[in-house]
């Protein structure tokens, strides 16, 4: 079990402009007090495009919130048109990079391979990957949840130092959850939890395990967060949809 702060992240995917983003900040911010801050770590994932009007206000108004990123090149610069760069976010006060979201893998092809090297490339810039991780709904219904999200783990996570690691956090997203109304039960995500957990702890040992945050991902809403936060071994949640609505967010917060 991870000691430190839960983090709730919010995934935008590619909703908001910078002008809708600041907005939805605003709004947020104005519904969380600095107990919520000092209780719970909270990131928002905006797309590239709104990450420095969200960094300007962050600073501006002193606000405890984190900014986080949604992908990454592995390159450090030169002619990748289209990419953006680790160095490019961490020069914006990023913390948080997601690597390896489904959606990632599914339409644009992502292979274990390219979200090892983003992950690197994020770990490099000091910055935090959040490595996720799941299974679809096939391999679920056939059994295969552990021996994919295994396989997932292993090439994203063996080799790294336990400096590395502590610095890693694991997002379990069941690709049959996201966005579908069907989040996996509190004793599901939990199994998972636990179980990516014993992967870390054969790759890095036990120390390494008790530190690495592992979050669920998936249809979270107000009306699970609480049960899911309730498992011992699910330190955060990576919300998508419910995060582009402050008050639903917030709700979600204050469950942690
Ligand atoms: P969802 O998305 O909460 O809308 O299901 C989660 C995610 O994709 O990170």
């Amino acid at each position: 079990m991870a000691d430190s702060k839960p983090l709730i992240s919010g995934n935008w995917k590619m909703n908001c402009n910078h002008l809708e983003a600041i907005q939805l900040v605003q709004k947020l911010d104005f519904k969380l007090q600095s107990k919520d801050y000092d209780r719970v770590e909270i990131c928002v994932h905006p797309p590239f495009t709104d990450l420095r009007s969200i960094q300007t206000l962050i600073d501006g108004d002193k606000m405890s919130l984190k900014l986080g990123a949604q992908n990454c090149s592995w390159f450090e610069s030169g002619a990748y048109t289209g990419e953006v760069s680790p160095s490019m976010l961490a020069k914006l006060n990023v913390s948080y990079v997601i690597v390896g979201h489904s959606e990632r893998r599914e339409l644009f092809g992502e292979t274990d391979e390219i979200v090892r090297k983003k992950l690197e490339a994020v770990l490099r810039h000091n910055m935090s990957p959040i490595l996720c991780v799941g299974d679809t709904l096939e391999e679920y219904e056939t059994e295969k949840t552990q021996d994919k999200v295994f396989f997932q783990i292993q090439s994203g996570l063996k080799g790294l130092s336990f400096e590395q690691l502590s610095k890693v956090v694991v997002a379990y997203e069941p690709i049959w959850a996201i966005g579908t109304g069907h989040n996996a039960t509190p004793s599901q995500a939990q199994a998972t939890c636990s179980f990516i957990r014993s992967i870390i702890s054969d790759l890095g040992g036990s120390e390494a395990a008790s530190v690495v945050r592992i979050q669920y991902g998936g249809s979270v809403r107000p009306g699970n967060a609480h049960d899911l936060l309730s498992q011992p071994d699910i330190n955060g949640l990576l919300v998508g949809s419910a995060s582009l609505d402050a008050d639903s967010f917030a709700e979600i917060i204050n469950f942690a």
